[in-house]
């Protein structure tokens, strides 16, 4: 057998797992979930979920992939016997349900990097924008060969391999879209008008809380922290045994705390000084955004940082999406990467084809009252997500505990004086809360 691909540094695999989970989740959809549930009061909520079930649960999946040197489903059959595995598959499947939606809005912000760049967005005019937007993810084909093209860099930097593939793109990528966020940043806060923005950040207004905003929350906590479908077990399994995974996997959650913060200090205040609203769903940054930099000095070089931040933070992310696909296929069945690349990046791009179309085409079409790409959103991030989750909260802290806590400090070399309410989180919150909120969101 071949040696097992591996890390080149624990930067690398930091930068790497934040990568994964620095994506659209951060940049496009926090802001427009949070504008629509009130603010303040939601991430509020947000953030105790990150730093309790999160957290748990990113070093969950990385102590589980490390201990077992595998794949979703080879880790979970190792660790817990036959039945377990089913965890794993439940993962890989995840994996090409979240890919098929995921390339598709990948894929609208190629485009807008294109269209602020040729000039195609220069309107403050929010009804000429919604337009442009509508106008162009309601084509058939225009959207369809972004997400194709989107989906040849992904296949690109996975077919590379761990540590000159995906690591090399991350040790890269991820500097340089910190360095764009914080000029954004700082641009966004100084525009005239952006305090009413940084109001609606930081006053909460509990009076919006309700049981549709934990359940909100807790799936954009899942999907923001990459968690619930074995991408960090999966990244996790390429480590060596001795680096300080708590300490990596805090960095982590807090990095995609931090970008999450600053994407809503970058998006809320400017479209609050341009005198839009933040409830516009998912055209937020599609729709909104480009008329506020039409408004500003030098707004095309703005705009195009922004969709360029935009397009990397997909990027690195949708990588993270197929590597534990492609780990499967590599490790149980030895295929061969660069086959199983391949079909798994065009099967990913052919299940986004009806995502996209629902926009126009399949628009008519529904499934339990919801387009293709709703359906599928909702799929993964509320249904699939959590139970991952679940399942995983479940496995390390009632059936694997113990082999968890040991491996989790180095062979007893660390000192976790915490591991005993690590798995209080696993064995009883994680899962109650779950629950909880999956039983509110059915009723
Ligand atoms: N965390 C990514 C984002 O915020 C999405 C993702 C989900 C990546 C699940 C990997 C696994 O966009």
């Amino acid at each position: 057998m071949v040696a097992r691909d591996a890390w080149g540094s624990r930067f690398g695999f930091v930068m790497a797992a934040a990568g994964s989970a620095v994506g659209l989740g951060n940049v496009w959809r926090f802001p427009y979930v949070a504008g629509s549930n009130g603010g303040s009061a939601f991430v509020l909520v947000y953030l105790a979920i990150v730093l309790s079930f999160g957290l748990s649960l990113v070093l969950a999946e990385m102590v589980v992939g490390r201990a077992a040197q595998r794949n979703p489903v080879g880790a979970f059959r190792a660790l817990g016997g036959r039945g377990w595995a089913g965890v794993g598959y439940l993962g890989v499947f995840t994996g090409f349900v979240i890919l098929s939606f995921y390339v598709v809005v990948a894929g609208w912000t190629l485009a807008y990097l294109v269209f602020t760049l040729t000039g195609r967005l220069d309107t403050t005019d929010a009804a000429a924008l919604t337009e442009t937007f509508n106008g162009f993810v309601g084509r058939s084909g225009a959207p369809v060969a972004y997400a194709a093209l989107f989906s040849l860099a992904t296949a690109g930097i996975v077919l590379g391999g761990i540590g000159r593939g995906i690591e090399r793109a991350n040790k890269l990528l991820m500097p340089a879209l910190f360095v764009i966020l914080v000029l954004l940043v700082i641009r966004a806060v100084t525009l005239p008008g952006a305090e009413a923005g940084l109001a609606f950040i930081l006053v909460p207004d509990f009076s919006k809380v309700t049981s549709q905003t934990l359940v909100d929350a807790l799936s954009q906590a899942f999907f923001s922290l990459s968690i619930g479908m074995g991408t960090m077990l999966t990244y996790g399994s390429y480590l060596s045994r001795d680096i300080n995974l708590p300490s990596s996997g805090l960095i982590v959650v807090l990095l995609d705390t931090l970008v999450g913060s600053l994407a809503l200090l970058l998006v809320l205040p400017a479209v609050f000084s341009a005198g839009l609203s933040p409830g516009a769903g998912p055209g937020l940054t599609f729709i909104t955004l480009p008329a506020v930099f039409a408004q500003m000095p030098a707004g095309h070089l703005f705009g195009a940082l922004f969709f360029a931040l935009l397009l990397i933070a997909a990027l690195t992310s949708a990588v993270s999406i197929l590597e534990p696909t492609v780990a499967y296929f590599v490790d149980e069945h030895g295929s061969s990467r660069r086959r199983t690349v391949a079909l798994t990046a065009l099967a990913c791009f052919v299940l986004g084809i009806p995502a996209s179309l629902s926009f126009g085409a399949l628009s008519d079409f529904k499934i339990f009252g919801r387009t293709w790409f709703d359906f599928v959103d909702f799929l993964a991030n509320s249904l699939l997500l959590p139970a991952g989750g679940l399942l995983t909260a479940i496995f390390v802290g009632w059936v694997w505990a113990k082999p968890a806590v040991f491996n989790l400090a180095n062979q007893g070399r660390l000192r976790l004086p915490w591991a005993p309410l690590w798995l209080v989180v696993l064995r009883f919150l994680a899962p109650l809360g779950i629950l909880a909120v999956a039983v509110s969101a059915v009723i």
